[in-house]
């Protein structure tokens, strides 16, 4: 979908969208299209007892024979001075699924916001945009027979403001966002066929011209690193797995010397069959996506790069496909982890923890990083701790954890604490070995995931994400079209940046 910038004159085609504030108070350009159309925004209005310009409400009228535009659609915008970047965001999206679902394929946006409220015009335009750009996206490359009436039809969407060059440079770094976000949602979303260890690291090295620095260690270079816990989850399929490094060096001293990075460590398990203890057939399919705190790292660094962003940060994702066969491990096995811990492995389903394991311990020994945030599809429990609306927040550090609640809060990406605690930690100590992989049984399972993540990490303040229940959706919502969310970009987009402006 194209987006662009004009003034604020009424449209001569396609759909137009003005606003309505709450108890139905039109805005000014409501106002001016009322009279262009001959009352009949007004009369509209008068006649929809449901639609009082509430947030999320929208009225559509169809286009009055005296007007060019096909279609008007009325906006609640809710009371004046209630306009926040994230119910705009929510209003370009709902927009987008609303033309598209009436099959048009222009439309020109003229949402005034009111005096004093805490937005001004431009941003709000772009704010508006972005929403838009984010619905708008779609995963149908594979789709070869799809009519032209089963396409979203809308293709471009025109934002009509005041201080048009202020909205278009405020739209600029979105973009970049929304690019940022569209990379991850196509690498989650493309099937493990496609996207297996060897080509989602070719996806990350890709960063590299946009100056990324990349490495991809292959099997026996983890070999000689002692990365034994990943290896071993690789080691029953014929994908070979990858460990990706990308950095991202946009902050220098004062004195010129490279200032410690912030570190991002993603579970990229292209595709998770359980291995030998195999998952049940079905549902099976969606554990492609079982790589999305990869492709969410990944997504975060492009964003970084694209944006010129002065920070210093760095990816690690480690990649594996989790299968059974006959090279496969075995329940049972134990593994000496890069760490040197001693791993037994009562369970292979619980992988996610085995990467993990190595990833995040070889991130905090080469970088010694200032902190460390990881994410990972870990576990089906926190889909049953906190469903869909919340992604489970694990950490070592108070502060830390704050700070990510609050970029979640934000940007509407949400996450909830949960804890760790010494009483929990005893459940994994193993009878043969350091550690084992599960608990005793089926209590706090994704608590019991984290305070194994917590036995490689040293004093290094730590987050854990454990974004099962929010990487993929089954529902549409306003900036999020079902499928893959890419949940976390913009969160820990938020949160580097807040980071470097408190510092
Ligand atoms: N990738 C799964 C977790 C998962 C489940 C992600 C549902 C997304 C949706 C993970 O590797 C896994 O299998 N976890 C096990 C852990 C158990 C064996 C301790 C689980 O959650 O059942
Ligand atoms: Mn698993
Ligand atoms: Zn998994």
């Amino acid at each position: 979908m194209k987006i662009s910038f004009t003034g604020p004159d009424l449209p001569r085609s396609g759909a137009v969208v003005v606003g309505v504030w709450e108890g139905k108070v039109l805005t000014p350009a409501a106002r001016r299209l009322d009279e262009a159309a001959g009352g009949v925004v007004a009369r509209a209005l008068s006649s929809s007892p449901r639609f009082n310009g509430k947030k999320d409400e929208l009225l559509p009228i169809i286009g009055p024979p005296n007007l060019s535009a096909s279609r008007i659609v009325l906006a609640g915008l809710g009371k004046p001075e209630s306009p926040d970047p994230r119910s705009l965001q929510q209003l370009g999206g709902s927009l987008v699924a609303h033309l598209n679902s009436a099959g048009e394929e222009e439309a020109t946006v003229m949402i005034d916001v009111a005096e004093g409220a805490p937005i001004g015009q431009a941003e709000a335009g772009a704010e508006i945009a972005f929403g838009a750009q984010l619905r708008s996206y779609s995963f149908d490359k594979y789709k070869t027979k799809q009519k032209p009436e089963q396409k979203p039809s809308l293709a471009r969407l025109t934002v009509a403001t005041g201080g048009t060059g202020a909205a278009k440079r405020a739209y600029q770094s979105l973009d970049k966002t929304a690019a940022a976000i569209f990379l991850t949602r196509d690498l989650v979303s493309e099937p493990a066929n496609v996207i297996y260890p060897d080509t989602l690291a070719a996806a990350a090295t890709r960063l590299a011209e946009l100056g990324v620095d990349v490495e991809v260690l292959d099997e026996y270079k983890m070999r000689d690193l002692g990365m034994n816990a990943l290896l071993a989850v690789g080691q029953g399929s014929a994908q070979p797995p990858r460990l990706v490094v990308m950095q991202w060096q946009g902050a220098e001293n004062s004195n010129g010397a490279r200032s410690r990075p912030l570190a991002f460590v993603g579970k990229g398990v292209t595709f998770d069959t359980g291995g030998i203890s195999i998952k049940p057939a079905a549902g099976m399919g969606d554990m492609k996506w079982d790589m999305a705190g990869s492709a969410v790292v990944i997504g975060l660094m492009q964003l970084l790069a694209t944006r010129n962003a002065a920070v210093n940060a760095v990816g690690v994702v480690g990649l594996v496909e989790n299968m059974p066969s006959g090279t496969a491990q075995r329940p049972g096995d134990i593994v000496t982890s890069m760490s040197g811990q001693t791993i037994e492995v009562l369970n292979t389903d619980a992988e996610g923890r085995l990467v993990l394991a190595d990833a995040l311990w070889y991130c905090q020994d080469r970088f010694k990083p200032r902190l460390i945030v990881d994410l990972a599809t870990l576990t089906g429990a926190v889909i049953v701790a906190l469903g869909h609306h919340r992604a489970g927040l694990f950490s070592n550090d108070d502060e830390l954890a704050d700070r990510l609640v609050e970029a979640g809060k934000a940007v509407g990406e949400q996450v909830w604490r949960l804890p760790l605690a010494e009483a929990y930690d005893r459940e994994i100590d193993s009878d043969a070995a350091d550690v084992k992989n599960i608990g005793g049984g089926r209590a706090a399972g994704s608590i019991i995931g984290a305070q194994f993540l917590q036995r490689f990490v040293n004093e290094v303040p730590w987050a854990h994400l454990d974004i099962a229940g929010t990487a993929w959706s089954t529902k549409d919502a306003p900036t999020v079209p079902k499928g893959a969310t890419a949940f976390g970009v913009r969160l820990l987009d938020r949160f580097v940046s807040q980071y470097y402006e408190k510092e």
